[in-house]
């Protein structure tokens, strides 16, 4: 899944939310979340990420891996 993370925080450049094809990129307080099931992992708006805040769960590095428990989290259980 396509997870937001640290480099969001503060920043909220909001780019992503105009790419996303399904609309499904939600404001949550300082930073950004995708929505692990409405996501159609089409990878738009990890590419145009102006500080590159957004990867895939399964390529993040160790430091990074609390985000994507804190987007899953941010929706509930999904
Ligand atoms: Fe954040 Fe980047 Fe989107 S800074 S709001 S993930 S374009």
């Amino acid at each position: 899944a396509l997870v937001i993370t640290a480099a969001c925080i503060d920043v909220k450049d909001g780019a992503c939310t105009k790419v996303c094809p399904v609309d499904c990129i939600y404001e949550g307080g300082r930073m950004f979340y995708i929505h692990p099931v409405e996501c159609v992992e089409c990878g738009l708006c990890e590419s145009i990420c102006p500080v590159d805040a957004i990867a895939y769960d399964d390529e993040l590095p160790d430091a990074l891996l609390p985000f994507a428990t804190a987007n899953r989290d941010y929706f509930g259980a999904a």
